[in-house]
């Protein structure tokens, strides 16, 4: 297939290891249902501004509907590629390939990526929260159970006053409540369409930026282009976000993990989020609980990944920012799991 980039090239192939080493296809693969959604509308916008003809627009149309039901189907070939946009591309230039150039017109990759990824964090944003009001909910559930549960409250983990278990676990939600809280402020700063910014410096032709974002619901439209293809701050707080979730979990987690051991030893939790030891069969350790406050540190890691590779980084897009949607992609699966899991350990306490 030829490169987007290629035209000021000879033809030469690019060498295996380069491609493998560049390539991010199998992590921004993440990203192929929103990249096809944002091709439909590109393909609209490009019909109403006259650069493509309604026959073209139809062309388009069926080929990125029969790739949406690929990849919603989990049918998507994964072939060679430098990243999901340039499969994408391939895929259409394949099936229309007269056509398919057009698809680029007036657009960049350093704009899509971040686009797309935008749109990806919007659509996860709003999952995560669910999450989190489905945890919360089951902590009012498992509270109203607990009325009269009386134990030791502690500070310095020293025995201090006698507290309703209850009263532990609504604390719980105050917690969740205040990230759920800093995960909407991210979400309102987020959702801004940076369609129109080109490479760096916008496109000669005139594009409608206004139709682009409001067909993908975006709230606004970036104002800067050069700012706009780099930056990442977005990511950022999302994940520092979660770092939060990952970290109030890991402390909630903690003081299930102390409250069930023999020295504790006033809080049962269901095997199933336990495992045992054959050697001393006395034993049920609290593996999920110790996963969950483990697993903090990898969206942790996440967080300070992303701040290295910021700083120091020149305007404006940089090759760099392909190294941003590992830590992202991790940190949110890490808490979706780590969210739906702790659930059901809360669902099973006793
Ligand atoms: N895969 C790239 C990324 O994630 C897409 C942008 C490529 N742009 C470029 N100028 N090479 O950042």
């Amino acid at each position: 297939m030829t490169k987007l980039w290629g035209g000021r090239f000879s033809g030469e192939k690019m060498d295996p290891k380069v491609l493998d080493f560049t390539s991010s296809l199998c992590v921004d693969k993440e990203l192929a249902e929103y990249d096809c959604l944002s091709n439909k509308v590109q393909v609209e916008m490009l019909a109403k501004c006259g650069f493509i003809s309604s026959a073209e627009e139809k062309k388009f149309l069926k080929v990125l509907n029969e790739l949406l039901v690929e990849i919603q189907e989990n049918r998507l070939k994964l072939v060679e590629c430098e990243d999901i946009h340039s499969l994408i591309q391939d895929y259409v230039e394949e099936r229309l390939p007269l056509l398919a150039a057009k698809l680029h017109t007036g657009r960049s990759r350093n704009e899509q990526v971040v686009n797309d990824v935008r749109l990806y964090c919007k659509d996860k944003i709003t999952s995560i929260i669910s999450l989190i009001a489905a945890l919360q909910k089951k902590l009012v559930l498992k509270a109203e159970t607990m009325t009269d549960v009386i134990v030791p409250g502690y500070t310095h983990l020293n025995r201090a006053q006698p507290v309703l278990f209850s009263h532990l676990l609504m604390g719980y939600i105050e917690m969740l409540e205040r990230d759920a809280g800093r995960l909407k402020d991210a979400f309102a700063r987020l959702d801004v369409s940076v369609m129109g910014s080109g490479a760096l410096a916008g496109s000669a032709l005139e594009l409608d930026r206004k139709f682009i974002a409001k067909k993908m619901g975006f709230k606004k439209i970036s104002a800067n282009s050069i700012d706009a293809v780099s930056d990442r701050d977005f990511i950022l707080e999302f994940v520092s976000g979660l770092c939060l979730v990952a970290v109030h979990l890991s402390r909630m987690s903690e003081d299930f993990i102390l409250y069930t051991t023999a020295e504790f030893g006033f809080l049962e939790i269901d095997p199933v989020y336990c495992t045992g030891s054959s050697l001393m069969p006395q034993k049920q350790n609290p593996d999920v609980l110790e996963l969950i406050r483990g697993k903090s540190s990898l969206v942790i890691g996440a967080l300070n990944s992303l701040f290295v590779l910021l700083k120091g980084l020149p305007h404006s897009y940089n090759r760099d920012l392909q190294e941003d949607k590992k830590p992202l992609f991790e940190s949110v699966n890490t808490v979706m799991a780590e969210l739906e899991i702790f659930s059901g350990v809360v669902d099973s306490i006793q």
